[in-house]
């Protein structure tokens, strides 16, 4: 019923202004971006083609470059806007609207406030502002989806390519970020869940939605779309990440999780490790613009968008996957790798049998870090591991960065208390030869972006490094 109403109220403004702009011999856009500035709404002149004229906040870098993808909510009148906030923060923004955006708003409006032609067709010969939805997306920083409906969020964690919106969404291997907005039991639905889930762990960025009164009468909950400035500011602090990419050109191996050493085809020894660490790491170094191999033990974690993931179980494969990606500038080895594995592991399944239990003998499985770091030739620059301690944390840590010829140590306390097998948080001594630094106690993810700045700064300030 609303979009049935609003859909007729926009067909009778639609031929009432091309009636005027015929009378005043001016096109639509002009004529709609003269109403606006009658009013006091600032728009700018229809430009062919990217980049314009930069404003002052980004003026020293090229201008940024948004695309907006605009899918069919209530929501959507909201996106104008976001538009215009962030043209006021000097950012190029493009347009894609889905079918159903246009019952909620007009493309005719979106452009003028754009400054551009909006693209809602996936083939649209027609126009001669047809650019193809590879251009559209890749030639730009950041794709934002405000509102991301449930539908366009199913078609994203899905891959669907059924209209231009999803099909640029497919194509783009830029960051994305979303702003959903539905119906709160809509956004509650497992399935919408789900699909949630799937995008946060491809690497989708996502604001809000927040809690409040929807534009169904009595409907409360979460589900509303994040205020426009949230969306502006969620959009700067990734424009600022992706600007910074002190890794770039880099090469960083990581080794994440822990190692199963087997006892017959079907045992194994293991550990508590759950990789969260080292995977966090590996997402920062790709953030950070770095070419990223990630040797992995057996996680239930996805792999990190962006990195070079290779699947190993035991430490003597860890080791080959390790040699096999050198060079690099910088390796992290976060893994828990076994100690000891079983010497002359079973081929078959061992039995019970009334002569008691196996007696299982041990051998000592290589040190895959000790390794790398006393290596004569082709030794990365930056070798870095960590150290998991249940006492005298940094005493061990300190004489572990010894005895493995490493550069730097990041201990840490994983006695049960501490909760950090399996948790969120760490706390980290850096030990190195300058001495020992403690950092805060953070999450995982904040303790991998500090050591990927630190890395970075380390590598830059070494002979032949890049600032
Ligand atoms: O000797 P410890 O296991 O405490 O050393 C921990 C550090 O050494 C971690 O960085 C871990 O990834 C690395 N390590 C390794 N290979 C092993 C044992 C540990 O790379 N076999």
């Amino acid at each position: 019923m609303a979009s049935l109403t609003i859909r007729k109220l926009d067909e009778a403004l639609k031929s009432q202004l091309r009636l005027r702009a015929a009378r005043n011999g001016r096109s639509m856009e002009e004529e709609i971006r003269l109403i606006l500035a009658a009013a006091g709404e600032e728009t700018e002149p229809p430009p062919a083609a990217l980049p314009q004229p930069a404003a002052a906040a980004m003026t020293a870098r090229p201008q940024a470059r948004v695309l907006l993808v605009i899918s069919g909510g209530i929501a959507a009148y909201k996106s104008l806007d976001l538009i215009r906030r962030l043209k006021e923060r000097g950012i190029a923004v493009r347009v894609v609207m889905t079918q159903a955006a246009q019952e909620f708003v007009t493309p005719l409006v979106a452009g003028a406030i754009a400054g551009g032609h909006v693209h809602t067709d996936l083939f649209d010969e027609r126009t001669e502002f047809d650019i193809g939805h590879i251009r559209l997306a890749r030639e730009t920083d950041l794709v934002v989806v405000a509102p991301a409906t449930a539908d366009l969020m199913a078609k994203m964690a899905n891959g669907l390519a059924t209209d231009l919106a999803s099909t640029v969404l497919l194509a783009t291997d830029r960051p994305v970020l979303i702003a959903p907005a539905m119906n709160p039991r809509m956004w509650a639905h497992k399935a919408t869940q789900r699909n949630l889930a799937r995008l946060v762990a491809d690497g989708t960025t996502v604001v809000g939605p927040n809690a409040g009164e929807m534009a169904e009468r009595g409907e409360a909950g979460v589900g509303r779309m994040a205020e426009p400035l949230e969306i502006a500011a969620a959009v700067e602090t990734l424009l600022r990440a992706r600007g910074a990419r002190p890794l770039a050109g880099k090469r960083v191996l990581i080794t994440s999780g822990p190692t199963h050493e087997p006892i017959d085809p079907v045992r194994y020894i293991a550990n508590r490790s759950s990789g969260k660490q080292g995977h966090a790491i590996a997402r920062a170094a790709v953030d950070a613009g770095a070419a990223v191999t990630l040797v992995s033990g057996p996680v239930g974690l996805p792999d990190p968008a962006g990195a070079n993931v290779v699947h190993v179980e035991s430490a003597r494969d860890m080791l080959a996957a390790v040699e096999a990606a050198l060079p690099a500038d910088v390796a992290i080895f976060a893994a828990a790798v076994a100690d000891w594995r079983v010497e002359g592991a079973s081929a078959q399944k061992l039995k019970k049998t009334a002569g008691g239990p196996p007696a299982l003998s041990l051998a000592e499985n290589p040190d895959i870090l000790a390794t790398i770091a006393r290596r004569k030739d082709g030794r990365p620059p930056l070798v870095i591991g960590f150290a998991a301690e249940t006492e005298q944390v940094v005493a061990h840590a300190k004489a572990k960065l010894a005895r493995k010829r490493c550069d730097w140590i990041l201990a840490n306390d994983v006695s049960a208390e501490s909760g950090v097998m399996g948790g969120d948080q760490n706390t980290i001594h850096l030990v190195s030869a300058d001495g020992v630094e403690t950092w805060p106690t953070q999450t995982k993810d904040e303790v991998a972006r500090m050591l990927i700045e630190r890395a970075a700064a380390a590598l830059a300030a070494m002979p032949g490094g890049q600032p």
